[in-house]
């Protein structure tokens, strides 16, 4: 594989939105070529807990683990003490928790990796989901600095977000779901960018769940988006 399709793959997660395990596997073998990150969002852990996140990752996929984590800082922490034992690579949590909240997700995190002996998970705070149309910009500004406060290493943030985000971000990793190809059906999400204009914008890593577990041939798709991924971190 050329150095930038390897650099193209590492910056897409396909998000796994399925209900069954198998059929999650499948997808993620499939892709694996072109994508380095398997997201296991809240339908795939609901249904079969932490054994998707070990059937996953025998695939050679890193794990992202989107629980999207909000509760009272102590059981945050507790739940993020457990999660950080599973090895899995990013895991989320909302920044409308506020700091004290994302602090304990950072801390358990820590903590659990440490007592399993394996890698530290980076933490990274939602700030405005990509289906949200209403809430202001002083919002996103104010839980982007929470999340830095709290020690989060990353955030999500959708495309049209990044303008505001980037600046303020500093060196902070951020993630982009809401990605369609040029033209493709925007499903629930309401602000969305095709692969190419996501990196442009300052993306380090876009989820891309429907447009490629629902196109007819999934790694085709996956192709695609690597593709256009490598296009945009070329110019
Ligand atoms: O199918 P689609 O590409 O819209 O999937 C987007 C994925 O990203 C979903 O798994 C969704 O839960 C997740 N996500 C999101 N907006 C956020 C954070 C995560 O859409 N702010």
């Amino acid at each position: 594989m050329s150095h930038e399709r390897e650099a193209a793959r590492s910056r897409i997660a396909v998000a796994l939105d399925v209900p069954d395990l198998d059929q999650a596997a499948e997808i993620a073998a499939a892709v694996s070529p072109h994508v380095g990150v398997a997201k296991v969002g809240l339908q795939l852990f609901s249904a079969h807990g932490p054994a998707a996140v070990n059937k996953i990752r025998a695939t050679g996929i890193n794990i992202f683990l989107d629980v999207k984590l909000h509760d009272i800082p102590n059981t945050v922490r507790s739940a993020a003490v457990e999660l950080g034992k599973l090895g899995v690579q990013y895991l989320t949590v909302h920044a409308s928790g506020g700091e004290p909240m994302m602090r304990g997700a950072v801390e358990g995190l820590a903590h659990g990796a440490e007592l399993a002996g394996v890698g530290l998970p980076m933490v990274l705070a939602v700030t405005i989901l990509t289906s949200d149309t209403e809430a202001p910009q002083s919002l996103l500004v104010d839980r982007v600095e929470a999340a830095g406060a709290a020690g989060c290493g990353g955030l999500v943030c959708a495309a049209p977000d990044l303008d505001v985000v980037r600046p303020i971000a500093q060196d902070r990793f951020l993630v982009t779901p809401g990605i369609r190809f040029h033209g493709g059906e925007a499903h629930d999400q309401a602000r969305v960018a095709t692969p190419g204009a996501a990196v442009g914008g300052g993306a380090d890593l876009l989820v891309i769940g429907r447009a490629i577990t629902g196109a007819t041939d999934p790694a085709a798709a996956a192709s695609r988006a690597a593709k256009e991924v490598a296009q945009a971190l070329g110019q």
